[in-house]
């Protein structure tokens, strides 16, 4: 049986996703066709999705088997009404790899104190600013699913104390895994490098607000590559003035792109990074949905099943 699949997403995306997913399709053993434009939305067993395509109204769409999001993040789709059947969202060994060189670089970035030496004017000597060793440095991953818990992992692999926070407890070697209210009272009061990497649901929005700031360790660097509505900005900027955030690098907003007039733009302690901690990569991603396709053909149960009730 054929499996017709709708591609709905930017047309940028065209040129890298259909080789790499016809292949993994045939690999899969799964005969499809792809359409990169809308036909008959009834026609359609599979949407493979990305914000960017426009799609919104899926009501036209009876016979679907499962939305593939391209996406991690879902809260866009699992709040979408319109739409009656599974969501899977994207687990992407690629991604995962990404997100956690990003972290990590940007965890190293303030731990070794980059921008003070690249920012030293000449005759500035500034050897009594030598960096301690990792293992005196504490990181509290807020978030201990696919990205976070990879990242916890990574920089508990350099010797960093890593704390890790995530709705129910994980046990992760060498992770401090909390959870709860005072769970998450305690990693941030600990923390001198906060890493977000929760999703956006209506347990997590303006999480990092300014009653979490008075937890905070004085000159926490906060690092936000979950979403941009996790954090009250007007929070954000009021705990950077009274010193208690020493520096917030920020790859999601709330609205994006990050309007030009914005004024984290030019906020002396804030580093704006344009969404691109970790993309979906099609190599990789192209098997995951191959591999639903094949569940959904063979009536087993999908991966990375949406809990709609939860938003993630
Ligand atoms: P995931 O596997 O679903 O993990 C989410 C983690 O957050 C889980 O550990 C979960 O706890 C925890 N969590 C959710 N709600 C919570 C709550 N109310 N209290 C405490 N912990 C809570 O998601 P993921 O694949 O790691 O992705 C995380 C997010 O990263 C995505 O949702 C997306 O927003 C963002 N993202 C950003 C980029 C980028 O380029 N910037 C790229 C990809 C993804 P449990 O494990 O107990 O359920
Ligand atoms: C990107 O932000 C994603 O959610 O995949």
């Amino acid at each position: 049986m054929t499996v017709n699949v709708l591609f709905s997403a930017d047309a940028k995306h065209f040129a890298d996703w259909v080789d790499s997913l016809n292949a993994a399709l045939e690999e899969a053993r799964v005969k499809s066709e792809i359409d990169f434009a809308c036909d008959d939305p009834a026609k359609y067993d599979y949407v493979v999705y990305s914000p960017d395509g426009g799609l919104r109204d899926f009501s036209g769409f009876v016979n679907l088997k499962a939305v593939l999001s391209l996406w991690a993040g879902v809260e866009t789709l699992a709040s979408n009404s319109t739409i009656g059947c599974p969501i899977c969202r994207m687990v992407d060994p690629g991604m995962i790899e990404g997100m956690t060189e990003w972290v990590v670089g940007q965890v190293l970035r303030h731990h070794l104190d980059f921008d003070r030496f690249l920012d030293a004017k000449p005759g500035e000597w500034l050897q009594h600013l030598g960096p301690p060793l990792a293992r005196d440095r504490t990181v509290a991953v807020l978030g201990l699913g696919q990205l976070g818990s990879d990242c916890a992992r990574a920089l508990n692999s350099l010797n960093f104390r890593v704390l890790g926070w995530s709705r129910t407890v994980k046990n992760i070697r060498g992770i401090d895994c909390r959870s709860g209210n005072d769970g998450l009272e305690s990693a941030v009061s600990e923390a001198d490098i906060l890493v977000l990497l929760l999703p956006h649901t209506n347990d997590t929005e303006n999480i990092c607000n300014a009653s979490l700031f008075a937890k905070c360790r004085r000159g926490v660097v906060l690092i936000n590559s979950g979403r941009g509505a996790l954090v009250d900005e007007g929070d954000l900027v009021a705990a950077i003035d009274n010193g208690t955030v020493s520096h917030a690098t920020l790859d999601v907003f709330r609205q994006e792109p990050l309007p030009a007039q914005h004024p984290f733009w030019t906020h002396p302690k804030i580093s704006v990074w344009p969404h691109i901690a970790s993309e979906t990569r099609f190599r990789t991603a192209s098997q995951v949905i191959a591999e639903n396709m094949r569940r959904g053909g063979a009536g087993e149960p999908f991966l990375h099943v949406v809990d709609r009730q939860r938003g993630y």
